[in-house]
């Protein structure tokens, strides 16, 4: 894949840089902006080069209509604050306002785009309305950067469309992310421990089944514990479980027991009658959940059994919250797992999403892990096996140089 430098010099071009700036909001308050901290290297270092550089960014789900609610003005605000620089922010993406800022940039200027999201075109599932979209998009540009590593399972037009219509190369980030997601897939040093958490089985299924044939133990904890003890006979009370799983989960019990790959369930979790932060907390048995009790978190002999095999792990990856972590009640299993992926000696991955958030919010340096993903879906696609669009078009286009001048890009 081309990076930034094969693009040549790029003092005075317009660079389009699709960033994954989509941060979790608290009305227009960020309550993580780690990935907004993950974009600023590729963002600065083109501008530091001269580039005059035009962010493009999704946030939410706004499904092809302008809504305020998802507007990206509070992010293009505190970026500007992580840059320590001014940086401009256009009231659309491809319309007036966003041209007439692009216009405007200076060499070493910054904008950012308002939310790619608000047009239809850059979701469509119809090849030509999202190539209309990313024709407006490469207007707008001279050279396109891929380093949204969270969106890069998307075909999308900011994504994907739009590297074929522009001189493209992967940003820093994505690189790296690459690499780290590679050395995971492509002979792990072992112990290799695999914790993954998070409510539901079903957005699993694809990793779980991968890794029963890579990981030497994988761990469950968070909500999809249920369907898992379900599947094993034991009543779970009021807790979450996906009853059309259950067999999907047996299967997965059998196979791992056939593979000799060792899966974990917890074996007591902490229940409460309500989801509340003040709801009578107590510990039973994980085949004891009694019929009014929510499980909301793994109980602490489970979370000290996690922690050790964890620590013993060469590699080890983690996604998805092992219990309701937001609220301090039902924090601790998270807060096990965690401390226990900072002591591990090797290296230690933490896959985007919810994780990513609970790590900082339970209040663990990004340092004290090898690599905080910021991609959720996109780090589980990657490690399924999954071709992702955004990573596979930008190879292709380097090929497809490589042939044209015979060189290898
Ligand atoms: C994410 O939050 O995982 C990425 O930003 C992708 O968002 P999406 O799932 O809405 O495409």
């Amino acid at each position: 894949m081309k990076t930034v430098s094969d693009l040549g010099d790029l003092r005075g071009k317009r660079v389009l840089v699709r960033s994954d700036l989509n941060v979790p909001l608290d009305g227009s308050t960020i309550s993580d902006d780690g990935r907004l901290r993950a974009s600023v290297p590729t963002i600065k270092g083109l501008a530091d080069g001269g580039a005059r550089v035009i962010v493009l960014a999704h946030l939410g789900r706004p499904h092809g209509t302008p809504d305020p609610a998802y507007s990206l003005r509070p992010v293009a605000v505190r970026l500007g604050e992580l840059l320590d620089s001014q940086v401009f922010f256009a009231r659309d993406t491809v319309g007036e306002d966003a041209q007439a800022v692009v216009a405007g940039l200076g060499d070493g200027d910054i904008a950012v785009l308002e939310n790619v999201r608000f047009n239809v075109g850059e979701t469509s599932k119809d090849d030509t309305v999202r190539g209309a979209f990313a024709d407006q998009l490469a207007e707008l540009a001279d050279a396109f950067v891929s380093d949204g590593f969270g969106v890069v399972h998307r075909k999308q037009a900011s994504v994907y469309d739009i590297a074929t219509r522009l001189p493209a190369a992967v940003g820093d980030l994505v690189r790296a992310e690459v690499e780290v997601l590679k050395q995971l897939t492509e002979n792990p040093e072992r112990p290799y421990v695999v914790v993954l958490g998070g409510s539901k089985v079903s957005d699993k299924l694809g990793v779980i089944d991968n890794l029963l044939s890579k990981a030497d133990t994988v761990i469950i904890g968070g909500g999809m514990v249920f369907t898992f003890l379900a599947a094993q006979g034991h009543e779970v009370g009021k807790s979450l479980l996906e009853a059309d799983q259950r067999e999907i989960a047996r299967g997965y019990i059998a196979a791992a027991a056939e593979k000799g790959v060792r899966l974990l369930l917890p074996t007591d979790i902490v229940v409460a009658p309500e989801l509340k932060a003040d709801s009578a907390a107590t510990v039973v048995a994980a085949n004891q959940i009694p019929a009014d009790q929510i499980g909301l978190d793994i109980g602490p002999d489970s979370a000290a059994a996690f922690a050790d095999v964890i620590r013993g792990a060469k590699t080890a990856f983690w996604n998805g919250p092992m219990g309701v972590f937001e609220m301090e009640a039902f924090a601790a299993g998270t807060r096990a797992v965690a401390q226990a992926l900072t002591e591990v000696d090797g290296l230690s991955v933490v896959g985007g999403g919810d994780s990513a958030a609970a790590v900082r919010q339970l209040g663990f340096a990004d340092s004290a892990f090898s690599h905080i993903s910021t991609g959720g879906g996109a780090s589980l696609e990657y490690l399924e096996g999954k071709t992702l669009p955004g990573l596979a078009i930008l190879d292709q286009q380097s090929l497809e140089v490589q042939s044209t001048d015979g060189r290898k890009v």
